[in-house]
């Protein structure tokens, strides 16, 4: 959500806008750069929509060694220039850039700039407005008055500042929004994630909330939250950067729906060793072991993920557990055994919603574990222990490969506590030779793809609402297939537990409403044909996804065997292949749905 990008000492146009580009993948509606040739001239340049409007505004003659860029994903006012950012003061002296929302921007708009003219509808514009009012009504430096809006700030930022008086520095911010500081020969670059600037440099300083910075291309000042100077070790982020590339791809999502299989295989070696016994770090198997009740929270498809970590948990480690929206377990916190342990689901690690249940744990020293995609993210800097998916980067909005690490890792983990607890079904859980199956029936059904692209096309793509529905296993699937076809289809799809239909949304089933049954689970399967049944008689028009043991001769897509537990690896292909289908032949952008962010860093 917003991504920003800002550049010293290099000529930063073409990086700027190659930054931005590498983090369109977090979802924007508008775009923005300024830019300083640090000879006089400056430019500011806003488009609304795609980065390439931005770069048809911007002329060959528009260059500068300093810039920061800017993508907006719209909170505080509609998408348009004006609210577009690099925001500036009524001097035009000082240009910012802000990721996250400023809670209490009304009262400090009131308090302090009653007198001053806006230019916008954001609450970002309040923050550069400060700066200059500071600097010119007390004679601060640009610094001091940065740190002094800082403190009177409630809310979540990255900031960038540029003071076009001191053209060669850029000020930074940062709190509870993501941002990093690169490091490089002459220059440095600050950005939202390192991926975005991978190609400009390897060497990066992660930034803590509260951290405040004045950069210059050959040095940098760094002061903490208690306004100590702080020295943190750079560290090399070891990416490949052809890993966040399309290559001969159409779109990014189809390509993470195809590297599943790798990712399972991935997993399995990265976290069992040859005799196929998990290898997590010792102290972190027995804090679980000694809890007496886990609690998972997620947001999106990481809750959905969550519904069958709880059956693994449950089944091979006998620790009853529950699952949480972290947007209602933030400020409606669940009640709590005595020792209970929280893991936290995210593949972005900055989740705002969840990092919300991570603070009020570390207030009540609840112990916590974040499994994530992103190495030094927030969530995973926060928790007592990390585990990282490997899933490779997840650049489609939609998360897929993100969503089956998360079943491996959580899969992994309750075998490596069930066998710690010595429950005899944890260890005689053959999870390699389980993963193996997983990672070939995976396969067989990406080879298969093109049958999953008939069947929405006939009988989705001309859909205005669907249905997915399931029992166990298959209704935590079904719910993660309905989020992922409506949001990047716009096919209104809801997931249902399916008996549930009967008692009330039975009557939405018209001739023709498209039904997507999934059947995996042996002791409800022949209820699940009832469904089946009942649904088709009103006139539904049934996609059958049935697991090999439970077909029949009409099903329409029959998964390789596999134990009911590993499923949901297989069971969910199908319904990501299916709403990438439906969305691609509707002619819809598939990796940047209308509205939505890769990282959701507002609550
Ligand atoms: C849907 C999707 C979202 C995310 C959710 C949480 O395809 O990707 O629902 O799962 O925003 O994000 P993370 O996992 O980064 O916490």
């Amino acid at each position: 959500m917003c991504g920003i990008v800002g550049v010293v000492g290099k000529p930063a146009k073409e990086l700027i806008l190659n930054g931005l580009r590498n983090l369109e993948y977090r979802g924007y509606d508008s775009a923005g750069m300024y830019l300083n040739d640090l000879a006089g001239h400056e430019y500011l340049t806003k488009a609304v929509g795609r980065i390439k409007n931005l770069e048809e505004k911007l002329t060959p003659d528009e260059q500068g060694l300093v810039g920061i860029g800017h993508t907006r994903w719209a909170t505080h006012g509609k998408p348009t220039v004006d609210n577009a950012h690099p925001h500036f003061d009524e001097t035009k002296r000082f240009f910012l850039v802000h990721n996250g929302v400023l809670e209490n921007y009304l009262d400090l708009k009131a308090k302090y700039l009653a007198d001053t003219t806006f230019k916008s509808d954001t609450d970002t514009e309040v923050a550069v407005q400060l700066v200059a009012k500071f600097v010119y009504t007390e004679h601060l430096d640009t610094f001091t008055a940065f740190k002094k809006v800082l403190k009177l700030i409630r809310g979540s930022y990255a900031f960038l500042l540029v003071d076009n008086t001191e053209p060669d520095h850029i000020f930074l911010a940062k709190n509870k929004s993501p941002m990093m500081l690169g490091l490089g020969d002459g220059f440095n670059i600050v950005a939202s994630d390192a991926i975005s600037v991978l190609d400009q440099t390897r060497k990066f300083i992660d930034l803590n909330d509260g951290d405040v910075a004045d950069v210059t291309k050959d040095s940098y000042h760094i002061e903490n939250a208690a306004g100590e100077v702080v020295h943190p070790a750079a560290h090399i982020v070891d990416i490949d950067p052809s890993a966040a590339s399309k290559g001969t791809y159409e779109f990014y999502m189809l390509k993470e729906i195809d590297e599943q299989p790798a990712v399972i295989r991935r997993l399995s070696s990265a976290y069992l060793d040859e005799n196929g016994q998990p290898k997590f770090d010792q102290k972190l198997v027995a804090a679980i072991s000694k809890a007496d009740r886990l609690y998972i929270f997620g947001a999106g498809t990481s809750y959905h993920a969550g519904f069958v970590g709880k059956e693994y948990f449950e089944k091979l480690t006998g620790i009853p557990t529950e699952v949480d929206y972290s947007s209602e377990a933030g400020y409606h916190f669940p009640m709590l055994s005595k020792h209970p342990f929280f893991i936290f689901l995210t593949q972005s690690g900055e989740t705002a919603d969840s990092r919300v249940v991570l603070q009020e744990a570390r207030k009540r020293n609840i112990p916590a574990l974040t499994l994530t995609n992103v190495q030094g993210s927030t969530l995973s800097r926060e928790a007592n222990y990390t585990i990282l998916l490997k899933a490779g980067p997840e650049i489609a909005v939609a998360s897929t490969k993100a969503y089956t690490a998360q079943l491996a890792v959580q899969l992994e983990l309750a075998k490596a506590i069930g066998c710690y607890l010595k429950q005899e079904v944890a260890i005689k859980f053959d999870l390699k030779k389980q993963l193996a199956l997983a990672a070939e029936g995976m396969q067989r059904i990406i080879d298969g793809k093109a049958q999953l692209e008939t069947l929405a096309k006939a009988d989705l793509v001309h859909s205005r609402n669907a249905f997915y529905i399931g029992r166990g296993l298959d209704y935590a699937v079904a719910l993660e297939g309905a989020l992922k076809l409506k949001e990047v289809s716009y096919i209104q799809t809801e997931g249902f537990a399916a008996a549930e239909l009967k008692h009330g949304t039975i009557s939405l089933i018209e001739q023709g409403t498209p039904v997507i049954a999934l059947i995996n689970d042996p002791v409800t399967a022949g209820l699940t044909r009832g469904n089946i049944r009942e649904v088709e008689s009103r006139g539904a028009k049934v996609i059958s996804i049935v697991g090999s043991e439970f077909a029949v001769d009409h099903d329409d897509i029959v998964l390789p065997a596999t134990d009911y537990l590993v499923s949901p690896f297989l069971t969910v292909v199908p319904t990501q292949l299916l709403a990438y289908y439906a969305s691609k032949n509707k002619g819809l952008d598939v990796d940047k749905p209308r509205n939505l962010a890769k990282s959701v860093t507002v609550e």
